[in-house]
């Protein structure tokens, strides 16, 4: 683990034909939650959120599902809440903004100053990274660790997010949940979304560490096999 960046571990369920969500549109539901997944897999989410100094996703996953990314159950300490938002277009209202815990929200140095303040003054910290709508994930990673002290880093989604970290292989772990359900649809989205990483680069390549079976579920973790990670020289936008 590098001293530099956070311990980083990408979290995702993913349904049988390999999908995390329907592709919707602000305001329609998302029909990936607890009224599908089973309780015990909605308590280990929230156990992995419990080890965790800080939760981070893109700004999508708040657009589209308002998550508050806090501690399903009143007992524990909220880990801090990241948002990669580089324009700041999360509304000021998001849920993700309330007190239940700290929130930084990550934007470039071309998100609109005002959209930036009604963000702070909402209470949300401020950092600085990339340029126009993308923010940099690498000198995101130095600045959490630096700047907020988080150590240990839950990324929850969504695709384009996790698309980013590893082409820049900055996972130590991918948690997999393989879900008994199929979500279908060719323009669903997936674990990695935007650009292939093939032709322009090498697979990245894991090794399975660890594998649990949970009911009809599958637990899987997987870490990045030394040397053959193609993707870290992936450092186009969007990559
Ligand atoms: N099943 C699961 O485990 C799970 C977990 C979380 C989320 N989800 C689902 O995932 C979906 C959202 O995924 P998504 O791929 O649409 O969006 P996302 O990864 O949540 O957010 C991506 C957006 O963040 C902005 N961004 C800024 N810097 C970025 C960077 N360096 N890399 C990537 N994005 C950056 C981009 O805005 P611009 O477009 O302006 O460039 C981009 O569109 C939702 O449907 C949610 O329900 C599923």
């Amino acid at each position: 683990m590098s001293v530099e960046r956070p311990y980083t571990i990408m979290l995702v369920a993913v349904s049988l034909d390999g999908k995390i969500s329907p592709r919707r549109h602000p305001g329609q539901p998302n029909p990936i939650g607890p009224e599908l997944i089973d309780p015990e897999i909605m308590a280990l989410h929230n156990a992995r959120r419990r080890e965790v100094d800080g939760i981070m996703v893109g700004r999508n996953c708040i657009l589209l599902d308002d998550s508050r990314l806090t501690l399903r159950e009143a007992a524990g300490r909220n880990p801090t809440r990241i948002v990669l938002d580089g324009l700041a277009e999360i509304p000021p209202t998001a849920r993700v903004l309330g007190e239940e815990a700290t929130t930084v929200v990550v934007v470039s140095p071309d998100a609109p100053r005002e959209r930036v303040e009604a963000l702070a003054r909402r209470g949300a910290r401020i950092l600085v990274a990339g340029g126009g709508r993308f923010v940099d994930v690498a000198k995101t990673m130095q600045l959490l660790r630096a700047e907020i002290g988080i150590e240990r880093l839950l990324v929850e989604g969504g695709g384009s997010v996790h698309r980013s970290m590893i082409a820049q292989n900055l996972y130590d772990e991918i948690q997999l949940i393989v879900c008994p359900f199929v979500i279908g649809g060719s323009t669903s989205i997936t674990p990695v979304e935007r650009t292939a990483f093939w032709p322009q680069g090498q697979i990245p390549r894991y090794r399975l560490d660890r594998a649990d079976t949970l009911g009809d579920y599958l637990y899987l973790t997987y870490k990045p096999r030394p040397g053959s990670h193609g993707g870290a020289a992936d450092t186009s936008p969007g990559g």
